[in-house]
């Protein structure tokens, strides 16, 4: 089936101009928070503008194994998990994928008890769930380990106060998820602010629950009874466009992607700008255009929202990497978030890292043979084999598969020469 994570290959002729226009769907970082809360909506849910990407198949596989109904027609997903009576997640699907960890919330809130097996995702950090069981415990969650596995026994859930040490994205949902259906006021402190966390929320009050604060830094939950189904669209994938954005100014031409908030994306739009590309902003819309020989900016730092995101780390790397000057690259979310780098060198790139900074000097990049190791760095590696002079072949593109679906025959429809190969 075209949706199943397919190992594989893209083949890459680089130096292309890229020109055109690309559609941007929702958001995988607010469609997987969204599906599992899911878990505890009493109704059907119809989420709109969805792609069949691996991560959002896996996650509507663990609902599945709940006793959830679910199902995909075109763009569309379907979930009813009136019938979810299952509290316990197994390792094989939450190794899958890391977002299986949101499904703690949405299942205490729902049944009041919880069992999974630690998750999986990326290799790019240790990536413990301390805040989030901290804050489970915050409302009255007991959490007891066996194993691999997390027990957690909700039959004292409450509202409460907690403050974030840091601001955790997950922790900020799986919170919100959690205190959705217990009584009183639950107040979440140093909130992570990320927009897909708004859209949680929006999410949440759609099906009758009471979220206010979120995208600040203090959120408000007040308990409800239930929660009935909905028709929602999450927002558009600003990562994604992000992606394309970046393609765009490396390549030069002319690529608009629309789908996505601009407003979600002007710390990246200010680096394209620095970099010297052209951005212009519309209702909805962005576009980049230019020559594609970019200045390495002098530094990007990666921050929680509104700071530049993590996401793009990756991505950004590689157009510093072909410009031309030297700049420094700063990750500070993730401890081990520069494994693109070592396959960047591969195609000439001149990148050292040392802890969390990365130091880059620009260089004419030639094709190679590389791999993909984590899903934003294998997005990365495209990215610069498409500027890059000569072919280039990206292995183990399921990594990609999790995030960007269809990435190759986006990038054709705006003229790159990249064709998937069955390895
Ligand atoms: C979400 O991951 C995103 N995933 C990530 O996107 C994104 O990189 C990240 O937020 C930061 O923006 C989804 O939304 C599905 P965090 P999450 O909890 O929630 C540490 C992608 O490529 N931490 O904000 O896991 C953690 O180790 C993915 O689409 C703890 O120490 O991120 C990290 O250093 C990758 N203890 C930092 O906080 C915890 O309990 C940020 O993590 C939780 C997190």
């Amino acid at each position: 089936m075209k949706n199943e994570p397919q190992s594989g290959a893209y083949v890459i002729d680089g130096g292309f101009k890229l020109y055109g226009e690309t559609e941007i769907m929702s958001a995988k970082n607010a469609v997987l928070p969204i599906i599992a809360c899911c878990a505890a909506v009493r109704g059907e849910v119809r989420l709109g503008r969805c792609e069949q990407t691996s991560d959002a198949m896996a996650m509507l596989d663990i609902l599945r194994s709940l006793g959830g109904k679910c199902r995909f027609e075109g763009m569309d997903i379907y979930i009813d998990c009136r019938g979810l009576d299952k509290h316990t997640v197994n390792r094989s699907l939450t190794s899958r994928l890391r977002s299986s960890v949101f499904i703690l919330g949405p299942l205490v809130a729902a049944l009041r008890k919880a069992e999974i097996s630690y998750p999986g995702g990326c290799d790019i950090g240790v990536r413990p769930i301390d805040i989030h069981t901290s804050g489970l415990a915050a409302l009255g969650v007991k959490l007891t380990e066996d194993g691999d596995k997390i027990v957690c026994d909700g039959r004292g859930l409450h509202g409460g106060e907690t403050v974030l040490p840091f601001p955790s994205v997950g922790a900020t949902e799986n919170l919100m998820m959690a205190a959705m259906l217990c009584r009183g006021r639950t107040i979440i402190r140093n909130a992570a602010q990320e927009p897909e966390i708004a859209d949680l929320q929006n999410f949440i009050n759609a099906c009758g629950g009471r979220v206010r604060g979120a995208g600040g830094k203090v959120i408000t939950v007040e308990g409800t009874d239930s929660l009935h189904g909905t028709d929602y669209v999450p927002i558009g994938d600003r990562i994604a466009a992000g992606t394309f954005l970046i393609g765009g100014a490396m390549c030069g031409g002319e690529v608009t992607v629309k789908g996505a908030d601009p407003s979600h994306l002007g710390s990246l739009t200010e680096l394209l700008l620095a970099a010297g590309a052209e951005v212009t902003e519309y209702t909805g819309a962005l576009t980049v255009s230019g020559n594609g020989k970019l200045k390495t900016v002098k530094k990007a730092e990666t921050r929680p929202y509104p700071g530049f995101p993590t996401d793009l780390q990756a991505p950004v790397t590689a157009m510093m990497a072909a410009g031309e000057g030297k700049g420094y690259i700063i990750e500070n979310l993730f401890e081990n978030r520069f494994r693109h780098v070592p396959e960047l060198r591969k195609m000439g790139a001149d990148i050292t890292v040392c802890g969390r900074a990365a130091t880059v000097r620009g260089r004419r990049l030639h094709g190679a043979v590389v791999t993909a190791e984590d899903l934003r760095g294998g997005a990365a590696l495209v990215l610069a084999a498409l500027k890059a002079e000569g072919r280039s072949v990206v292995k183990d593109i399921y990594h990609i598969d999790r995030g960007y679906y269809d990435f190759d025959e986006k990038l054709r429809e705006l003229g790159a020469h990249i064709q998937r190969e069955k390895v």
